[in-house]
């Protein structure tokens, strides 16, 4: 009877084991992103539909001005003296992702400071950083050699640029760079 009982248990583990490896070897996705108009908002939000995942918008505490001029203008200032402004949400348990796709509209040719500040808020050691950004021309312009700067112990692959005004017919492109970077079958 024990070695019944025994038996039954080690076949019903090893019948599971191929679960839990298939279970554990799925890497945990976060796309995390800030917009300050909506577009990258937009494009986040179809990355997240073809990954799964978890989604979290990066908000700074002090909302930027709505005035077109005036927010290029700080933004330059921001990017220039390299400030990082203060989040207001935090995320919980970064440690559990394994890749996160992070998303920024492209300010003077790079991430906007609010990014910045979520890369350097936390530890992405030996995490996968998949950048992806929406523009009017520079494309991710060198938001990804200063992603790099920012978490030097991140491997940083290759991101994906959308034209602002073509987000909502993003989603081919989408699903092709998300095969091609082998995220997606
Ligand atoms: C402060 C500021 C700076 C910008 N700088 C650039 C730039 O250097 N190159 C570019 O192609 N577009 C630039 N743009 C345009 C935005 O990247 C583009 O409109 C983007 O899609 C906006 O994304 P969002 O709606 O998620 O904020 C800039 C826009 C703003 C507000």
């Amino acid at each position: 009877m024990k070695l019944k009982f025994f038996l039954l248990t080690i076949t019903s583990f090893l019948g599971i084991m191929p679960i839990m490896y298939s279970q554990t070897a799925k890497p945990k996705i976060l796309v995390a992103y800030f917009s300050y108009s909506g577009n990258t908002k937009i494009l986040a939000k179809q990355i997240h539909k073809n990954t799964g995942g978890d989604i979290f918008e990066i908000q700074p505490v002090n909302a930027y001005p709505q005035k077109y001029d005036i927010v290029v203008s700080q933004a330059k200032k921001e990017i220039n003296s390299e400030f990082k402004p203060a989040l207001k949400n935090k995320i919980n348990n970064i440690e559990k992702y394994d890749i996160i796709f992070i998303g920024s509209p492209c300010w003077w040719s790079t991430i906007a400071p609010p990014v910045s500040t979520f890369l350097t808020d936390y530890d992405f050691s030996g995490k996968t950083i998949i950048p992806f950004m929406t523009h009017e021309g520079s494309r991710m312009g060198h938001s990804e050699k200063d992603i790099k700067k920012l978490c030097p112990k991140a491997t940083v692959l290759k991101g994906l640029p959308i034209r602002g005004g073509q987000v909502n017919q993003a989603n081919k492109d989408v699903v092709k760079w998300l095969k091609e970077i082998e995220i997606i079958q």
